[in-house]
């Protein structure tokens, strides 16, 4: 069952989840998910907006090129290590995360992307808009998270500057 919720009520909740990793949840090749620790919930448009940054060599990058949809899952209470682990330091390319890391995949009510039940709070978004940075418009004090002697395919910090993503939340719901 999943309880309708206003996304505004649980703003505090998901603002101090965000740090500490949520799920980002793709399906274009196949279900992948991604830990999150940048983004926010907001407003633009006068729509319900959440904002996230991407690295432009990450598999779920290529996934929101190829279906821009996107589920964002949140615990409702810690982060579980063993999903951090998995979805945060294997890619989709290699890996089948959602076995790999024991997630159980919920039906979507308006996009395409499941849920995940092992993180209730789910926000269902659709990509309105996206940029990629430019490194030289970075500030100095942020260039050590783009370190270019590493590569790519590393799933820490690595060369790639981000994609901004700005997807409109569509549904918003507790997994019960
Ligand atoms: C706590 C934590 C937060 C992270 N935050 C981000 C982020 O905001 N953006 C990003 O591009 N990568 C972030 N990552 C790294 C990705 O989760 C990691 O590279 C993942 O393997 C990418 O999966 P994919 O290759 O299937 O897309 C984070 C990792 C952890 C552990």
């Amino acid at each position: 069952m999943k309880e309708k919720i206003d996304v505004t009520e649980y703003g505090n909740q998901i603002l101090k989840a965000i740090p500490r990793g949520v799920l980002l949840n793709t399906r274009a090749e196949k279900f992948d998910s991604m830990v999150i620790g940048w983004g926010g919930i907001g407003t633009n448009w006068a729509l319900p907006i959440f904002t996230c940054y991407i690295r432009e060599g990450r598999f779920t990058r290529s996934q929101l090129d190829k279906n821009p949809e996107f589920t964002v899952s949140i615990p409702l209470d810690k982060p579980d290590p063993k999903i951090t682990k998995v979805c945060g330091r294997t890619s989709g390319r290699t890996t089948d995360k959602g076995k790999e890391a024991g997630l159980t995949l919920e039906s979507p009510e308006v996009i395409s992307v499941p849920g995940v039940r092992e993180y209730p709070l789910t926000l269902e978004c659709r990509v309105l808009y996206r940029e990629k940075q430019d490194l030289k418009k970075y500030p100095e004090k942020v260039l050590s998270f783009y370190p270019q002697n590493v590569g790519s395919e590393n799933c820490g910090a690595n060369r790639d500057v981000h994609v901004m993503y700005i997807g409109e939340i569509v549904d918003a719901y507790i997994i019960r």
